[in-house]
């Protein structure tokens, strides 16, 4: 008999596997290019968002239906290389994860990712954990495996377990209906003004907030993130980063490091700014999970971060 109390943190949505490549400078068609930045890593908002939480030190769990072939094993190699438990993961012989292809522009960051669903492992109404997710503290999902999303939200509703939700994209009317599911919405921009059919973020929030009465954040990448407060819209810059490699990641990582905040017990404005560093150290290097930190490595850091997050992570750094 599992204990339900098991998990801080307990993560569904996509699950992927990416193999990652910085292009050279110039790539000649028809000809073989050596190049040093090429990896295989688990990815995916829910894959690496998980992971990110489970290296600062929460217990997290991932629900996937994986099967024995070798993307399959890599991807629980990298959930477990990650800290992150893979005892809610589900297998089936024929079911693997997402397969990603990720080019990343060697001037920009920007990242072009191609992605295979053949024989993905879609969840079935009984993979759902109900009992370890209403024991859970927070519960992630988004927006690839809505059948999914929603059996796990439902199971979260009415226990103290917060639901953060990470929307990128799919059917606007079901998305529109589960944000009254979430009690933690961060959305990227562009879904936020899918959603809304607002442009401006102070309007996408005030617009959205119609459809739900948790925390709304909206992010659109360098140009920072907004959340509606009672009072006002409040905005968190990005963080200047000095050598932007790969923007893989990030928006995975803000979420991460939200949900940390949120675990702590953290103002608001401290969640968006620990998110927005988080997604900061990502970027530096190949890979969404690549640059993910520990929580020991949390305190004395070199970035101009505000007295309020110094303090609180010079205490969470002490408690690893
Ligand atoms: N180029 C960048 N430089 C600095 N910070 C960035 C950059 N891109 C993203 N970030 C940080 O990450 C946060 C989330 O990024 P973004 O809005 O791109 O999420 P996303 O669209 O969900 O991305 P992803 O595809 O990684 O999930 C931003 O609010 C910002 O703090
Ligand atoms: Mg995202």
């Amino acid at each position: 008999m599992i204990s339900p109390s098991r998990y801080d943190v307990v993560a569904v949505g996509l699950n992927a596997v990416d193999v990652l490549v910085r292009l050279p400078e110039k790539v000649r068609p028809d000809t073989k290019h050596m190049v040093k930045e090429l990896l295989i890593q688990g990815g995916a908002p829910m894959g690496t968002g998980s992971s990110a939480v489970a290296m600062l030190g929460y217990s997290t769990a991932f629900v996937a239906r994986l099967g024995r072939n070798t993307v399959s094993e890599i991807s629980i190699d990298q959930f477990k290389k990650y800290g992150v438990a893979v005892d809610l993961i589900v297998r089936d012989e024929n079911s693997r994860p997402a397969l990603a292809l990720v080019e990343i522009d060697p001037k920009t960051a920007a990242r072009t990712v191609f992605v295979n669903l053949d024989d993905y492992g879609f969840l079935q109404q009984q993979d759902i954990p109900v009992e370890v997710i209403r024991a859970a503290k927070v519960l992630m999902v988004d927006s690839y495996d809505l059948d999914a999303t929603e059996w796990a939200l439902q199971a979260a509703q009415g226990s103290p377990c917060r639901t953060m939700l990470d929307f990128e994209s799919g059917d606007t009317e079901r998305l529109r209906r589960l944000l009254a599911l979430g009690t933690d919405v961060i959305l990227p921009l562009e879904c936020g003004r899918q959603l809304s059919g607002e442009t401006d973020p102070a309007k996408v929030l005030r617009e959205l907030a119609k459809l739900t009465s948790g925390q709304l954040v909206v992010t659109d990448g360098v140009h920072g993130s907004w959340a509606l407060t009672p009072n006002e819209v409040i905005h968190q810059p990005s963080l200047p980063v000095a050598v932007k490699i790969d923007s893989t990641g990030c928006g995975d990582a803000y979420h991460a490091g939200y949900v940390a905040g949120l675990l702590e017990g953290w103002p608001l404005h401290v969640r968006m700014e620990f998110g927005t560093w988080l997604a900061a150290q990502v970027i530096s290097q190949v890979g969404g999970r690549t640059a993910l930190p520990q929580r020991k490595n949390l305190s004395h850091l070199s970035a101009p971060l505000s007295p309020a997050l110094t303090q609180h992570l010079a205490q969470l750094s002490q408690q690893s």
